[in-house]
């Protein structure tokens, strides 16, 4: 009876021991997840110059690329609310067709993103004459804008979660009437929360103007055989820039309230788009600036697009903000794959100082001198709602 009690007892430690006693097991460390970046031969240009194309990646799987003529986002993918990811940017997916006819899909723009009027202004005393593109005017740094040249890679590489890819280019002085010798650098930040930053550096040899940008074209449905007019928009703009017939800022800074301008609150881009409006006449629809409230890096604009529930938030530190609704486009351009880019198949929100602010002295300055450094940015983030 004794030696059964001690058999129970025994048994009943062991069990207990088992137990509590957590199983070893061994622990398999599992890499953190990381970004990477490739790059392959994209072609030559029509004046024998290779261009390569990078591939940028985050943790997550968003991935942006990027080709060093005209340092063009040629495509970029985004989640929707079920987590799949599509390219939601206008492009094409040949150097050909790039060179032959774009309205600057995905590019960078140069030496001046938007207008000035009649392509001439003073500085210093002497005045120079730039080509004029846009009828009367000069439009995002003439015929051969930082658009339609090479970049140079000067630094690629994964960073953390995501990568990063840095292009430089020197504008020699003139270079489509402008002054200076002008070397610009332009840093595409891909970063672990699926937020691409766009750092714009500039320094000059003589005095001269600069206003870069970026002129990618959004439709968040990934779906380029619709149109933009069912996203949501919200400008953190109380003031827009009137324009003339010519698409020049009038210099007033109007109020957007009570007009089709006023994006202060989400707004579904179609519900006024066709308003009797003089100023969307002038336009063919929204191709203004915003006077973004507030200053330094703070939000400028939130697009969402209900269906796939992809929200794109921008934020910068510039002053403006051209929000062109894709007027422009009328079903002559290819889409990759098949079809074309109809009309308003895709949004611009491009950051930037307001146009022609060499000709409109009570606008933010753009004049560039020696010694000075030229420095924007701008954070592209996409969530979903
Ligand atoms: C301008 C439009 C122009 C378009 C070129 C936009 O930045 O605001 O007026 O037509 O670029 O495709």
């Amino acid at each position: 009876m004794k030696h059964h009690l001690f058999s129970i007892l025994l048994i009943g430690a062991l069990f207990l021991s088992c137990k509590v006693k957590p199983t070893e097991e061994p622990i398999v460390e599992s890499p953190a997840p990381t970004g990477s970046i490739s790059s392959v031969s994209y072609g030559m240009t029509r004046d024998s110059i290779a261009v390569e194309e990078y591939t940028l990646k985050n943790k997550n799987g968003m991935e942006v690329k990027i080709i060093t003529y005209g340092g063009i986002i040629t495509s970029w993918t985004a989640p929707d609310k079920d987590g799949n990811y599509k390219n939601i940017v206008l492009g094409y997916d040949n150097l050909a067709q790039y060179q032959r006819s774009t309205p600057y899909f995905g590019a960078l723009i140069g030496r001046y993103g938007n207008r000035i009027a009649k392509g001439m202004f003073t500085l210093d005393g002497n005045t120079y004459q730039l080509p004029k593109n846009d009828g009367q005017n000069h439009l995002h740094g003439g015929p051969k804008g930082f658009d339609k040249v090479v970049w140079t890679v000067t630094d690629s590489k994964a960073e953390g979660e995501g990568a990063v890819l840095k292009l430089k280019y020197l504008s020699p002085d003139m270079q489509m009437g402008y002054p200076g010798n002008l070397e610009a650098t332009v840093t595409y930040t891909l970063t672990g929360d699926n937020a691409l930053e766009v750092d714009y550096a500039a320094t000059t040899d003589k005095t001269t103007v600069v206003n870069l940008t970026q002129h990618s074209y959004f439709n968040l449905s990934g779906d380029f055989s619709t149109n933009i007019l069912d996203h949501e928009l919200t400008l953190s703009a109380t003031k827009y820039l009137p324009v003339d017939g010519t698409l020049i800022p009038t210099g007033e800074l109007a109020p957007v309230s009570g007009t089709p301008f006023d994006f202060t609150s989400s707004k579904v881009i179609g519900t006024d788009i066709a308003a009797e409006n003089e100023q969307l006449k002038r336009g063919k629809g929204y191709d203004h600036c915003w006077v973004v409230d507030g200053e330094g890096m703070r939000l400028a604009a939130s697009v969402h697009h209900p269906g796939s529930g992809r929200v794109l938030e921008i934020s910068s530190n510039e002053p403006g903000i051209q929000f062109y609704s894709g007027n422009f486009l009328d079903g002559r351009l290819p889409v990759p794959g098949g079809g074309t880019y109809g009309h308003r198949s895709g949004l611009c929100l491009e950051t930037q100082h307001f146009p022609d602010s060499p000709n409109q002295p009570a606008f933010p300055t753009t004049t560039l001198k020696p010694g000075e450094t030229y420095s924007t940015k701008t954070i592209f983030k996409f969530t979903t709602k």
